[in-house]
C-alpha cells in the first residue's frame, strides 16, 4: 500500500469524514496544537539559547536542561498526538501539500540533530557545564534554532498551500 493509498483510505474512514465535518473538532485540535507550540518552542529556544552561550550564562547548562525538558517533552507530546488528529482531518490534502512534506522533513531533522546530541556530547556534560559552550554545542544550538523557526513557519504555510 503506498502512502497516497493510505491516506486515502485515511480520508473515507468515519473518524476522518466527522473531523471534517463537524464545526468544532477541527479547530478545537487545531487550538491545541497551536497552544502545545508555545509550550514546547518556549522552553526550546531558552535551551537552545543556552547551548549558544546567549542566555542564562550564570546557570550550568544541566540546570537550565533539567528544568526545561519536562516541558519541552510534555508539548512535544502533544504536539504530536494533536498533530496526527489535525492530519486526520485532510489527509489527502496534506499529503499533496509540498510545506507539509517540508515540515515532515524537518521535524526528522530536528530529531536527529537533538538525538545525535544527547548520544554525543550530552553525555559528556560535565565538562562544558559552565560558562559558554565549546562550538560543537553551541553549533548544535544554532541548528535546533533554525530548524524549529523552519518547522513552524512550514506548519503556518500549510493553510496556504
Ligand atoms: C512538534 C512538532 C510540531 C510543530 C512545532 C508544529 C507546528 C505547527 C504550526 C506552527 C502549525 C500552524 C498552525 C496554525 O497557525 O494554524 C502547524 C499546522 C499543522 N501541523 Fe504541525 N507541528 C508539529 C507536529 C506536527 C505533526 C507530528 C503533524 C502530523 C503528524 C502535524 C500536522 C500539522 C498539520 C496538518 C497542520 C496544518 C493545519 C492547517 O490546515 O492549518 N504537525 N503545525
Amino acid at each position: 500500500m503506498s502512502f497516497l493509498n493510505f491516506f486515502q483510505w485515511l480520508e473515507a474512514t468515519p473518524w476522518s469524514i466527522a473531523m471534517r465535518e463537524s464545526e468544532w473538532i477541527f479547530p478545537f485540535v487545531e487550538t491545541i496544537h497551536v497552544l502545545a507550540l508555545a509550550v514546547m518552542l518556549f522552553p526550546t529556544a531558552l535551551m537552545d539559547l543556552r547551548l549558544l552561550g546567549l542566555m542564562m550564562r550564570r546557570e550550568s547548562v544541566s540546570s537550565v536542561r533539567n528544568q526545561l525538558m519536562p516541558w519541552i517533552w510534555t508539548g512535544f507530546g502533544t504536539m504530536i498526538v494533536s498533530g496526527v488528529f489535525v492530519l486526520s482531518s485532510h489527509p489527502v490534502k496534506y499529503y499533496n501539500s509540498p510545506f507539509a512534506r517540508a515540515k515532515a522533513v524537518l521535524l526528522v531533522l530536528a530529531g536527529l540533530n537533538a538525538m545525535i546530541f544527547e548520544l554525543t556530547a550530552g553525555r559528556k556534560v560535565a565538562a562544558w557545564d559552565q560558562g559558554p559552550p565549546p562550538f560543537r554545542i553551541r553549533l548544535t544550538g544554532g541548528i535546533s534554532l533554525l530548524v524549529w523557526i523552519a518547522v513552524v513557519a512550514m506548519g503556518r504555510a500549510i493553510a496556504y498551500g
